[in-house]
């Protein structure tokens, strides 16, 4: 009944580096031609873990959204917004906490593992006990089916999945609903109404999809039911219960196969990054010093590319003969370890040239940015305040 819609958030981590390309931004900038996508900064979710240090925030997200936009997330195809400018999200999420166990937030594995990692913060907050519960919100206010994101992130889809499930459950109840939806199937008109309840069993019997579909069909064509009427006969197909979330579905995103400079996972924080526009000299200069086979003392010392982050560089920028080229070379001390780098140094020079030609209107004209964002929120928000009203109606807070 809902189309494919793909939501995904980033917190405001600040200026992106090449392991956010290779490992989100990619994926984002192909799905975002096939579906339509909304993409935020998830400038909330910095605090549940950062709410001592709110500083970072705005530069955070402007950097985060420049980078966004220089890496080719293109905003004639995809929304691309900011959390906090849809305070509707909030208002999910705080309605969504009335009918969460407590036992669901405790038992996701993030929430122990990051309590564990990260030590010096304070992570015995309300706020951080509820970032699994706050991202469902992100999503389901959207009705998303999709939502690509990153193998750590997989535990909290299906937490969304249950949410959804359970509110429906608990929410999609409608009193009387059965009585009432016999009488829309009067309203329809005998033959059509006789027509409904054979697709109906059909598929409730023998879960023939096309009956369902044929049925959903002939209610859009109903022109006589009112929108209510509509809502119930849908719901009455499928089951007993109004669709009021969308279970959404983890697009995993392969991991990014690029390390950091030192072979470890890329992150700012390991200082072992190479930024997503890096300036040519540093970037030339990150790569000649990086680390090598530690085997290969001397020129003339063979190595072993599998023991050398610089082969993972060629890994994903060099074509079959590059490789070649650098397996003889390597472990015949054919070819010296500048000369090695050479390859990997243009390829990404390659890569960034036109990251950095996008990027130059945005920094020429900071308001570029703002509009385009302004216009996503306008956009979300639209999207989030339909969802809404079904959400209040449901939960018997429509009334005035
Ligand atoms: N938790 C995600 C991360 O740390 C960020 C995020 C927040 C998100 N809300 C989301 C991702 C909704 C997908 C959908 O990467
Ligand atoms: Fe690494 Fe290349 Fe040097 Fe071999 S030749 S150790 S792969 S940089």
């Amino acid at each position: 009944m809902y189309p494919d819609r793909v939501v995904s958030g980033m917190r405001p981590t600040g200026a992106m580096h090449l392991g956010h390309y290779h490992g989100a931004l990619k994926n984002w900038i192909r799905m975002q031609s096939e579906l339509p996508c909304l993409f935020f900064v998830a400038d909330w979710h910095a605090l549940t873990t950062h709410y001592d240090d709110p500083s970072i925030i705005e530069t955070s997200t402007w950097d985060m959204l420049v980078d966004w936009l220089a890496s080719g997330v293109d905003p004639s195809q995809s929304t691309l917004f900011i959390q906090s400018k849809v305070p509707e999200h909030a208002e999910l999420h705080l309605l969504l906490s009335m009918a969460t166990p407590l036992g669901w937030l405790e038992r996701v594995p993030t929430y122990k593992d990051q309590q564990e990692k990260l030590k010096e913060r304070d992570l015995a907050t309300y706020g951080f006990l509820g970032y699994p519960l706050l991202q469902a919100a992100d999503v389901l206010i959207y009705r998303a089916t999709l939502v690509p994101v990153g193998d750590d992130q997989v535990p909290h889809v299906e937490m969304m999945r249950e949410i959804a499930r359970r509110f429906n459950h608990i929410y999609g109840k409608e009193k009387g609903f059965e009585e009432k939806a016999r009488d829309a199937v009067k309203k329809l008109g005998g033959k059509r109404a006789k027509i409904y309840m054979e697709l109906r069993t059909a598929y409730q019997e023998q879960g023939i999809v096309e009956s369902l579909e044929q049925a959903k069909a002939m209610l859009d064509d109903a022109q006589n039911l009112s929108n209510i009427d509509r809502e119930r006969l849908f719901g009455y197909l499928e089951g007993s219960r109004k669709l009021i979330l969308v279970e959404p579905q983890a697009r995993l995103t392969e991991a990014s196969r690029l390390p950091g400079l030192d072979g470890q996972k890329m992150s700012k924080s390991y200082g072992n990054s190479i930024a997503l526009r890096e300036d040519k000299d540093s970037l030339t200069k990150k790569i000649r010093t990086m680390p090598t086979d530690p085997a290969r003392v001397r020129r003339t010392d063979p190595g072993t590319p599998a023991k050398c982050p610089v082969w993972q560089f060629h890994v994903v920028y060099s074509d079959d003969k590059t490789k070649q080229w650098v397996q003889k070379g390597c472990t015949s001390a054919g070819i010296g370890c500048l000369e090695c780098k050479q390859p990997v140094i243009d390829a990404i020079i390659k890569e960034q040239e036109p990251m950095h030609e996008r990027a130059q209107q945005y920094l020429d004209d900071p308001s570029l940015v703002r509009a385009i964002v302004a216009d996503g929120n306008d956009k979300a928000r639209k999207l989030a305040q339909e969802t809404m009203r079904d959400v209040r109606e449901a939960m018997g807070l429509s009334y005035s």
